[in-house]
């Protein structure tokens, strides 16, 4: 088992490059399937969950190449199944791309239910009457999730959301991309990766127009050539970084960003009593006064994102003051609290709502990531703790931040990954 051991209380200094977002590599790989010829996709986080994505692929039958750690070619000219070995899927939550992907280019899928869930129930009901209102037949029986059109190819429907998600809003965009008509999405997610799965998508020949506003139009076509494309820089990591200075203080140079992506961040933080400066692709955050307490809501984009509150939750627990904290995406999205009192954070959670009483100072401890935020938040709270912090279950960290140790290390942190004996393997959880 690994851990990080991370000796807290140093301030971070220096330039972080921010890899390509994740939740957009996670659906553009499996959208791949999509396209009759080869795809070249750059800027590709190296993560595992990437990997694993890779290795369902070349189990269906396509071609993965990577040219070098971060470019990728796939080529799915000749998948043989429409079946991706459960084994697989059910340790990613993303492997529910892979049912608009198949569905959409032959008519067919079958992929596992995504797995047990760490922040509430996660329902794939949109999905599915998305795929039921283009003239699938959707099943769902030993825990797999079969889906299927008698004719082969989907027809364009209208469809309206009645949650916004994220997951249904992309899985929709690639079933529809080669179905036979317009299908209209209504209430649709904005996320930048919603954006950046559509550009994608165009880039091999879809037509899609309207994704990042509310209603998405797409217009099928008969096939998918290859190309090239260059996935958006991920700024859920880029905002961990920013929490990270605000938490422990000192200036850093944020570099491959989309400052408009952090807007819904950076002004959180401003707020906190945190400087930051914008350029074209970077992001210069400073924090050496006191910090201020403030009230978050996470919402969809451009909301404050739900993948960032556990990382601001640490921040306010540094504060000079009472800050709330309302969770409006997931049921039950602050099981790292428990660990974070270890620490001595003070915060009371009732429902959907954190109240955070800022302390002095968080003192290190032995604590587990909970999942991959959850962890990320954690080496956050080990950064600015007094003392020695050792953190396992590091894995899900791993799934999501290329190179965290590396990045922060680079800026001055103390912090190192270690293996120690095997102990009871951790439950696997789905991000
Ligand atoms: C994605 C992200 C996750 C992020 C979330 C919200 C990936 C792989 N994961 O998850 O990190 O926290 O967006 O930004 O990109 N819902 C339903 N029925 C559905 C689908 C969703 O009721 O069929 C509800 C969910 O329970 C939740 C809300 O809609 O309350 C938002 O979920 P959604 O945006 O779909 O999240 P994911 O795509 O699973």
């Amino acid at each position: 088992m690994t851990q990080y051991i991370i000796h807290g209380g140093r301030e971070l200094f220096g330039k972080v490059t921010v890899s390509g977002a994740k939740n957009a590599a996670v659906a553009i790989i499996p959208a791949a399937l999509l396209v009759d010829g080869v795809c070249r996709i750059e800027n590709v986080p190296e993560i595992s969950d990437v990997t694993l994505l890779f290795s369902i692929l070349e189990e269906l039958g396509a071609k993965v190449r990577l040219l070098n750690r971060q470019t990728v070619e796939i080529d799915c000219r000749s998948i043989c199944s429409t079946q991706p070995p459960y084994e697989l899927t059910h340790r990613i939550r993303a492997s529910y791309y892979l049912l608009g992907a198949l569905l959409g280019r032959f008519g067919e899928a079958s992929v596992s239910m995504p797995g047990g869930c760490d922040f509430g129930v996660r329902p794939i009901d949109l999905h599915e009457k998305g795929f039921t209102a283009m003239g699938a037949d959707v099943v769902t029986e030993g825990g797999f999730i079969r889906a299927t059109v008698e004719t082969k190819r989907l027809h364009g429907a209208n469809i309206y959301m009645d949650q916004v998600s994220v997951g249904a809003t992309m899985n929709i965009m690639m079933a529809a991309a080669l179905a036979d008509g317009v299908t209209t999405i209504d209430n649709a997610a904005k996320e930048p990766h919603i954006v950046d799965l559509a550009n994608f998508l165009n880039s091999m020949g879809a037509d899609i127009k309207g994704a990042g506003t509310d209603t998405i139009k797409i217009r099928g076509v008969e096939q998918l050539k290859g190309g090239t494309y260059c996935i958006i820089p991920d700024q859920i990591e880029a905002g961990t970084y920013m929490a990270a200075v605000a938490a422990t203080g000192g200036q850093v140079l944020i570099q491959n960003v989309i400052p408009k992506h952090m807007d819904c961040i950076s002004s959180k933080l401003v707020e906190m009593g945190v400087h930051i400066t914008e350029e074209d692709d970077t992001l210069l955050v400073r924090r050496s006064d006191p910090l201020l307490p403030t009230s978050v809501k996470t919402l969809p984009y451009p909301g404050f994102p739900t993948d960032m509150q556990p990382q601001i939750a640490v921040v306010l627990s540094l504060a000079d003051g009472v800050s709330r904290v309302t969770e409006g995406v997931w049921d039950n999205r602050f099981k790292y609290v428990a660990e974070l009192q270890r620490m001595g954070a003070d915060i009371k959670v009732d429902g959907k709502t954190a109240a955070i009483t800022g302390v002095a100072q968080l003192t290190g401890a032995p604590i587990h990531a909970c999942d991959l935020r959850a962890g990320a938040a954690l080496v956050i709270a080990g950064l600015a703790a007094q003392g020695e912090t050792q953190l396992d279950q590091v894995q899900y960290i791993e799934r999501g931040y290329e190179n965290m140790v590396g990045k922060l290390r680079a800026l001055g942190a103390n912090i190192e990954v270690v293996d120690i004996p095997d102990q009871i393997e951790p439950e696997k959880h789905i991000v």
